[in-house]
């Protein structure tokens, strides 16, 4: 097949992680005999320093035309001053919000030469096995009024948590229809004793529940949820949020894999692609790391598993994905460590290292 894929590799060791998400997919292209077109965009930070603007209208433009969007990381100290007029965070909103991006699906899986990578107990995580779904284009980060009002009072500043029911029944729908390829359990997370964007949610939620009677469903506060992903996290199967609670409690899951260097995502939508599949934008969940940036010692494989959800999702290659979570897992396996894994005396191999090292396994 022939597919087009927009690249935005960003800030810190965005560059650095998606160069190797990159050489997996070639290495796949050549091994099945796909040809992957790449085209790469300016994004965040390094799109500000370039022409004024987090994300260009081109780059917004190349997303548009491509099957997929595989993403590094935006943001950084050197545009992190509160006063700064645009932020390189507004440019992956904005490419959300424009490419309607609503569904932020985000697994936690442990891998079995990691259980012991985490902070928690071996027997606490090592069946921990989720997907949190979380909303990406409403809530707290889109609601209007936003921004500053300073008034007689002295300074003051707003947010506001705005859903509507449309937004919460179609996050519900694709939470629920993933339920239904796994172990059909679904569990909702909101703070409907305090809020009136809960409550609603709280309402649709059941409505679409009563759709799925074959689905086990549950509601939780957000507060207890955050305990419970600490306490039973094996418990959880698919956890469907809002924008904000989905934001916390997905870096809060990301400890039970060990690293967030783990960690994939796919962002999606309701457009589909030429080969069949969803369009999305993949990317790993960790941020621009810039303590990191340009030592090679990243860990790409938060990127490389976005690559096999962007080659299922988008692109229909079922087996060209399990190849690469086969190679990823053979590569753990084999007792290969990124610096974010290493335990202490475990000899460690860099970001380009770990990419080589995957190609080498597929
Ligand atoms: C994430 C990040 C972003 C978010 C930031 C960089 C805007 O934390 O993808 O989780 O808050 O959505
Ligand atoms: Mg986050």
């Amino acid at each position: 097949m022939h597919a087009t894929i927009t690249l935005l590799p960003g800030d810190g060791i965005g560059p650095e992680v998606v160069r190797e998400g990159v050489k997996v997919l070639k290495a796949v292209g050549a091994k099945f005999g796909h040809t992957f077109e790449f085209n790469e965009a300016l994004a965040g930070g390094i799109a500000i320093d370039q022409t004024g603007s987090p994300l260009p209208d081109e780059s917004l433009a190349a997303c548009q035309r491509a099957d997929a969007v595989l993403l590094g990381a935006v943001g950084g100290p050197k545009w992190s001053d509160p006063k700064a007029p645009v932020r390189p965070e507004q440019g992956l909103l904005k490419l959300r919000k424009e490419l309607g991006l609503f569904a932020n699906i985000r697994p936690v899986k442990i891998y079995p030469a990691l259980a012991d990578a985490s902070t928690l107990k071996r027997e606490v995580v090592e069946k921990v096995d989720m997907i949190i779904v979380r909303e990406l284009t409403g809530g707290l980060y889109f609601g209007q009024p936003q921004g500053r009002q300073d008034n007689a009072q002295g300074r003051a500043a707003v947010d506001t948590m705005y859903y509507t029911e449309a937004e919460i029944g179609r996050l519900m729908r694709i939470s629920f229809d993933l339920a239904r390829q796994r172990r059909k359990k679904l569990t909702s997370v909101d703070k409907a004793n305090v809020l009136a964007s809960s409550r609603l949610w709280r309402e649709v939620a059941h409505e679409v529940a009563a759709e799925y009677p074959d689905v086990e469903y549950e509601d939780i506060l957000v507060d207890a949820c955050s305990m419970y992903l600490i306490r039973r996290p094996a418990d959880f199967d698919v956890i469907a949020t809002e924008n904000m609670f989905g934001d916390i409690l997905s870096d809060e899951a990301s400890m039970l894999a060990g690293s967030m260097g783990m960690l994939p995502s796919a962002s999606l939508g309701e457009k589909k692609t030429s080969a069949g599949g969803q369009f999305g934008l993949y990317e790993p969940i960790h941020g621009s790391a810039p303590d990191i940036a340009g030592k090679g010692i990243a860990n790409p494989l938060a990127t490389i598993l976005s690559v096999a959800m962007l080659l299922r999702t988008s692109l229909n290659l079922s087996r060209e994905t399990e190849a690469v979570e086969a190679a990823v897992e053979a590569v753990l396996a084999a007792g290969h460590r990124s610096p974010d894994l290493a335990g202490r005396d475990q000899p460690m191999v860099g970001t380009k290292e770990m990419g080589d090292l995957v190609v080498a396994h597929l």
